[in-house]
């Protein structure tokens, strides 16, 4: 499916957190959203979840959504947000709660999704015995048993250390290419923007504002070779260029609040 943003605007009180954002997120691609701290990133995956009403504007969503889709749109958070008193198996099963599946139906996607992110073995262990790196898999197992059309992403790799990171992304994109999906994927991290995403839409600092959708023309099965090494090196350092300030002094501001 397709998610169309148009001119959403965002107050929380006096605070303008969103000015005027237009934007598209493509049938079955990664956009990524990037900008410095407090921007307003995670406002708009709220607003395109559903979970807030935008001040003004709208966001609209098309296309048909996949045969087996219980849920147009799910989120992954960079906490990860599991039960600590359910198993992995029983965190993943409450996304499927609502949508009434018989049991043998219920059980067959939860064993499937455990296989597709890697927690085959994990079923029955609690979130507290688990590593980080494995407890965002259960987010994502989470987010993906329902086969959404869209897929949020909030920071979903920032608590993790950077080789779990490493994995977890190549993990990502095998299964991005098995499960057809729209991605939102809020990052502040250039590097993951890089690797994953198809087009990186860069935000002002607060109110957020669209600056500039960059597109990446390296395909994402060829972004780890190096071959691909100095096109994504000056994409990074566009990137950079256009962020850096904006970072500076979101960095500086002092908030009074
Ligand atoms: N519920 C809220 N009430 C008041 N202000 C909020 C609320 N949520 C976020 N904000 C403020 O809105 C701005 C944007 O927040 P957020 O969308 O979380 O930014 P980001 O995800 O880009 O870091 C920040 O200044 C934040 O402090
Ligand atoms: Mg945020």
């Amino acid at each position: 499916m397709e998610v169309r943003i148009e001119g959403v605007s965002h107050r929380y009180g006096g605070l303008q957190a969103l000015d005027g954002i237009s934007l598209t997120v493509r049938e079955g691609e990664t956009l990524a959203l990037i900008g410095p701290s407090g921007c307003g990133k995670s406002t708009l995956l709220g607003i395109v979840g559903g979970l807030l009403q935008p001040s003004t504007g709208k966001v609209l969503l098309s296309g048909k959504p996949p045969a087996d889709c219980l849920n147009p749109l799910t989120y992954v958070f960079q906490d990860f947000a599991l039960l600590p008193w359910r198993t992995v198996a029983e965190n993943i099963g409450l996304s499927l709660m609502p949508h009434g599946l018989p049991a043998n139906k219920r059980q067959e996607r939860i064993a499937a999704i455990l296989v597709l992110t890697g927690l085959g073995e994990f079923a029955a262990a609690y979130p507290r015995q688990l590593s980080g790196g494995m407890r965002q898999r259960v987010g994502l197992a989470r987010a993906l048993v329902v086969r959404p059309a869209v897929l949020l992403l909030d920071e979903p790799l920032s608590a993790l250390d950077a080789q779990t990171r490493e994995l977890l992304m190549e993990e990502m994109l095998a299964i991005w290419a098995q499960q057809r999906s729209t991605r939102l994927y809020v990052t502040h991290n250039l590097d993951e923007a890089l690797r994953l995403a198809d087009r990186i839409a860069v935000l002002s600092r607060r109110p957020g504002r669209l600056r500039e959708i960059v597109e990446i023309g390296v395909p994402l099965s060829e972004r780890s070779k190096p071959d691909a090494a100095p096109a994504l090196a000056a994409l990074h350092a566009r990137l950079w260029t256009l962020i850096r300030s904006e970072a500076a002094e979101a960095d500086r501001e002092v908030v009074n609040a």
